[in-house]
């Protein structure tokens, strides 16, 4: 039976951040990080904008930074959070910087900073429009140098094994699926760390990549984790709209930093009607204006116009961006870009303190996956990557103070499933998948969000699926699917608690 210090579910910057850091502190501590496809394959590789930091304290300050932050959080941030994170910044760049990761300079030699939404002055470090390759590319890369790191790919961890004693629940271990060997096995530890990414794959339009199945939130709240503020799911104004396409691809806000303009099917531009901040309000308010417009035009997307920018400059700040788009026969110098709100982040989730410790104890929850209190209502563009740092360092200091009095468990469970792979099966939750897509965009855009309605056509998907399930063996696309709809519950019981809509009435 396999056993570690520390498991790892997660390959994104969160997870590897804190398994390096960890690592280099305390070599004799063994650490396993678990990933369900190679691990590459994350959120984070297709980060675009980059990280929010303070580093010209002339023009910007840390108080500019933190006010942007509570301002676009809609007043529900915790303010002692928001100040450790953006105070912590500079040192956690830093620590980026000495394991070579590369961000663009000037022609004076000072960090070309980015403007984007939301923020009040230049201030995003970044690497061409592929920040989040840059860091996943270089963190793996040292991560393969620690010889106390074991990274563990094509591993679906299916659930969290805990134990209560007097009241208190621990976690000591996980189930998982190794899809190497079809089967499914147990992993002892003395502590977990939850870096396993969002939800957006819950909705027909998403920028995030197929993994994204809120697996973390699932089976932290399966093992007894409190689950927070699952109603605040933030939609990035600009994806490129390809139709039915799920997911959709990325155009960076740093384009509207830049001076892309948003405009309507008659080419006028509509963003300063909601706000003065035009084309660089914040996230959910730009997203807002779109649906209205599109709502009004009665059309599917309205469009990102860079026609008036240096084409030059263009291409060589967006490569990434520009290479996709001309694969698709757009050319940003001549074409209007066709885009929609998607959904992008997540900003609630498995509520943890300034650590990263979640309610249930050596369990802790760093990234996405996370609810800090850094984001409020509205994540601040570019402040996720920095958040995953901070609090991959947060966790990081906290277990290696406390991890000598952790105890591996006597628990020992054998798993009582066998894995099986079936195309078959494939299909059939794809479809199911595509109605859970369906049921949460209708419910999640519309006004009105009807929770009883939905809890009713979820339990009726829920049904089909535990038949399908009873007639075979636990499968891949069973266990994302099974932690989708966990996810979707939490997100309509949230919606419930406290009617906040994010789209504005359509009518
Ligand atoms: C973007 O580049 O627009 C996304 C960055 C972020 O989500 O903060």
């Amino acid at each position: 039976m396999l056993k570690t210090d520390i498991l790892i579910i997660g390959s994104g910057i969160s997870g590897l951040f804190f398994a390096m850091k960890t690592a280099k502190k305390r070599p004799d501590l063994s650490i396993v990080i678990m990933t369900k496809k190679t691990a590459p394959n994350t959120n984070t590789q297709l980060a675009q904008g980059g990280i929010a930091v303070v580093t010209n304290h002339i023009k910007d300050s840390f108080e500019q930074h933190i006010k942007d932050t509570l301002k676009s959080g809609g007043g529900h941030c915790d303010q002692a959070i928001v100040k450790m994170v953006i105070e912590q910044a500079p040192e956690r760049l830093e620590e980026l910087l000495k394991i070579g990761t590369s961000f663009d300079k000037n022609q004076e030699g000072q960090w070309d900073l980015g403007l984007e939404g939301g923020h009040s002055q230049h201030r995003i470090l970044h690497h061409k429009d592929s920040s989040g390759l840059e860091i996943e590319k270089k963190l793996l890369k040292i991560i393969e140098q620690l010889p106390n790191i074991q990274l563990f790919e094509n591993y679906q961890v299916i659930d969290l094994n805990t134990e209560t004693k007097q009241e208190q629940t621990t976690s000591c271990g996980a189930f998982f699926y190794d899809k190497n060997t079809d089967q499914i096995k147990y992993i002892r530890t003395r502590c977990i760390v939850l870096s396993t990414g969002g939800c957006g794959q819950l909705f027909e339009n998403t920028t995030n990549p197929e993994i994204a199945t809120g697996d973390g939130i699932a089976m932290a709240a399966r093992a007894g984790a409190e689950i927070e503020d699952m109603q605040y799911i933030q939609f990035h104004p600009t994806a490129l709209f390809r139709g039915e396409k799920n997911p959709l691809f990325l155009i960076s806000e740093a384009v509207r930093g830049f001076g892309a303009h948003i405009v309507n099917e008659e080419g006028k531009r509509f963003l300063f009607k909601y706000d003065s901040r035009g084309e660089l309000a914040t996230r959910d308010i730009v997203s807002h204006a779109i649906y209205r417009e599109m709502h009004e035009s009665r059309k599917k997307h309205v469009y990102l116009d860079c026609r008036h920018l240096d084409p030059s400059a263009f291409y060589q700040k967006f490569p990434s961006i520009a290479k996709h788009c001309n694969e698709i026969e757009l050319f940003p110098e001549k074409d209007l870009i066709p885009i929609v709100p998607a959904a992008h982040y997540q900003c609630g989730g498995i509520k943890v303190d300034r650590n990263g410790l979640t309610t249930v104890k050596n369990l802790y929850a760093i990234g996405e996956c996370a609810r800090t209190g850094l984001h409020g209502k509205n994540r601040l563009a570019s402040n996720s990557l920095l958040e995953a740092l901070v609090f991959a360092h947060q966790a990081s200091e906290n277990i290696n103070s406390t991890i000598d009095s952790f105890e591996f468990s006597s628990k020992i469970l054998v798993p009582k499933f066998t894995g099986t792979e079936n195309k078959k099966d494939h299909v059939t939750f794809l479809v199911l998948k595509k109605e859970i897509q369906a049921l949460l965009t209708n419910f999640y855009l519309s006004e009105e969000r009807d929770t009883d309605f939905a809890f009713q056509k979820i339990k009726l998907i829920k049904n089909a699926a535990e038949t399908l399930a009873a007639k075979q063996q636990i499968t891949i696309p069973f266990i994302e699917f099974s932690n989708m709809l966990t996810v979707a519950l939490i997100i309509i019981k949230h919606c419930k608690k406290r009617k906040t809509p994010f789209i504005m009435s359509l009518n």
